[in-house]
């Protein structure tokens, strides 16, 4: 069996499990942030265990559910908790999960994760939207041989192509508005991605912020670089869970990761709620 056939298999399992559902917009929501997923009403829920090939959430955080149902009135796709390279799993298998979302038939996706903040002015609980990334993980998923089956648009799936907005700047703007609405502001961020998963050291983050960038984590750069070449779009919303590393008083914990994941959970379900109806909405005028 080829990877391609190992992702139409779990899809079509998905695809009959959720029937009739057709999930318009993705979500992946991140270490601490899966409570987000309750705003979903009449949920299916579908635990990774059951779906074959789909890789198991190991980190505390990460639930490891597929909640299928509606968001703001239209039908969204949630994954509840994400897989990292750090937990044993090849590139293959971190970017599995957006392959599916892909062969589900999706055109836009928003990732969502916990980061440290390293940007001057960040406070921790806030909510930055994605402009661009730094791959230092030392890794694209992408090696190997190419396979342009998996492409979601036409023009998509090609060897060599541009990340030049590898972050949709027109889903950046329904965010920043839905924010606006909901009575808080967005900031706007670079995401620099290390494989993790030891925290930074404070040299490495002074490294990173000569480097131009506002946010470190441990995802979400793979499965942005998989969704681009499917030609799905992406919007990247972190929450800074933490000040990195020196620049704070405290020294860095996986529970003050989650804590305060879990205090910036409801903010995120309302921006969800008010976006996926207006991401739905933007692909519909374009079909
Ligand atoms: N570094 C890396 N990943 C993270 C951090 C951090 O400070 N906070 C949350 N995820």
């Amino acid at each position: 069996m080829s990877y391609y056939n190992d992702v139409a298999e779990a899809a079509a399992y998905l695809k009959q499990k959720i029937d009739p559902l057709a999930p318009r917009v993705g979500i992946v929501l991140g270490s601490g942030l899966g409570a987000a997923a309750e705003a979903v009403a009449d949920p299916v829920i579908v635990s990774y265990g059951e779906i074959p090939h789909f890789p198991q959430a190991t980190v505390e955080g990460h639930s490891g559910r597929f909640v299928t149902g509606m968001l703001g009135g239209v039908t969204a796709a949630i994954m509840q908790g994400r897989v990292h390279s750090y937990e044993g799993y090849s590139p293959a298998q971190v970017t599995f999960p957006m392959r599916v979302l892909g062969a589900l038939g999706m055109r836009a996706v928003v990732l969502t994760n916990a980061a440290g903040g390293i940007a001057e002015g960040y406070r921790v609980g806030q909510l930055v939207a994605l402009a661009d990334h730094i791959n230092l993980m030392g890794w694209n998923p992408l090696t190997g041989p190419n396979e342009p089956r998996f492409a979601c648009r036409p023009g998509a799936g090609l060897r060599f192509f541009d990340m030049t907005e590898a972050y949709s700047r027109r889903l950046r703007a329904l965010a920043h508005e839905a924010a606006r609405e909901e009575g808080f502001a967005l900031d706007e961020g670079v995401y620099l991605a290390t494989p993790g998963p030891s925290f930074e050291t404070p040299a490495e983050i002074r490294a990173f912020r000569t480097l131009g960038a506002t946010l470190v984590g441990m995802s979400t750069v793979p499965e942005t670089i998989v969704a681009r070449h499917m030609g799905i779009e992406v919007l990247g919303l972190s929450c800074v869970t933490n000040l990195a590393a020196g620049l704070g008083h405290s020294l860095l914990s996986h529970h003050e990761v989650f804590e305060a994941g879990r205090q910036v959970e409801a903010r995120l379900a309302a921006l969800l709620t008010r976006l996926a109806p207006q991401i739905a909405a933007l692909l519909e005028n374009e079909a």
